[in-house]
């Protein structure tokens, strides 16, 4: 995965706008462990290959929707996908998602601005309340708040997604 994580950070993104190696390894690990069938990746980009492989790895069946904000991202996901060989089904719009149903395993939440995720958090929390939710940029203390705030889950801080600047990710769950 590491070689395919610096071909992304230096061809398609920016290190600071994908998830961390160390997230990526740790969603890696995660999926492996608790072998999740239905998996939606909120913000599409390097998060995306990792379900995605995991995806071509399982035995079982896995589904994968890859949802972003911004058609131009998700075209970019989709031409690394398909360099790397990885199902390309189910990239959509959020617009689109909005309209479709949402029984998911695993929720990985990492969506277009912090501002728009912080706007869309009653409705993730309400939508991914029977499943585990990851959320990226836990180290930023908005988008902690914006789950206090909201007084319906408890974060525990994935301290093995921490990277060189700082960031991490966290599971969101019930009280
Ligand atoms: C934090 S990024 C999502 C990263 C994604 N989960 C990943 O692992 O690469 C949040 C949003 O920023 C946009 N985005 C992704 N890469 C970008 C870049 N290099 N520059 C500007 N916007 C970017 C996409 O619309 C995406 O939904």
């Amino acid at each position: 995965m590491i070689d395919e994580y610096h071909d992304y950070i230096t061809r398609v993104s920016q290190p600071h706008m994908a998830i961390s190696l160390e997230a990526a390894q740790f969603l890696h690990l995660w999926c492996q462990v608790y072998k999740p069938q239905r998996i939606v990746d909120l913000g599409s980009g390097f998060s995306s290959y990792v379900f995605r492989h995991y995806q071509q790895k399982s035995k079982n069946r896995v589904t994968v929707v890859s949802v972003d904000d911004n058609q131009e991202w998700l075209k970019r996901t989709k031409n690394f996908l398909q360099q790397h060989y990885l199902s390309t089904e189910h990239l959509i719009l959020y617009d689109k998602f909005l309209a479709k149903p949402k029984q998911f395993d695993l929720w990985f939440y990492d969506l277009g601005s912090i501002s728009t995720r912080i706007k869309e958090m009653p409705k993730i929390l309400q939508w991914s309340r029977d499943a585990f939710l990851i959320m990226d940029d836990a180290h930023k203390k908005r988008m902690r708040k914006s789950i206090n705030m909201l007084n319906m889950r408890r974060i525990h801080a994935l301290t093995r997604t921490t990277d060189s600047i700082g960031r991490f990710a966290a599971l969101v769950y019930p009280e």
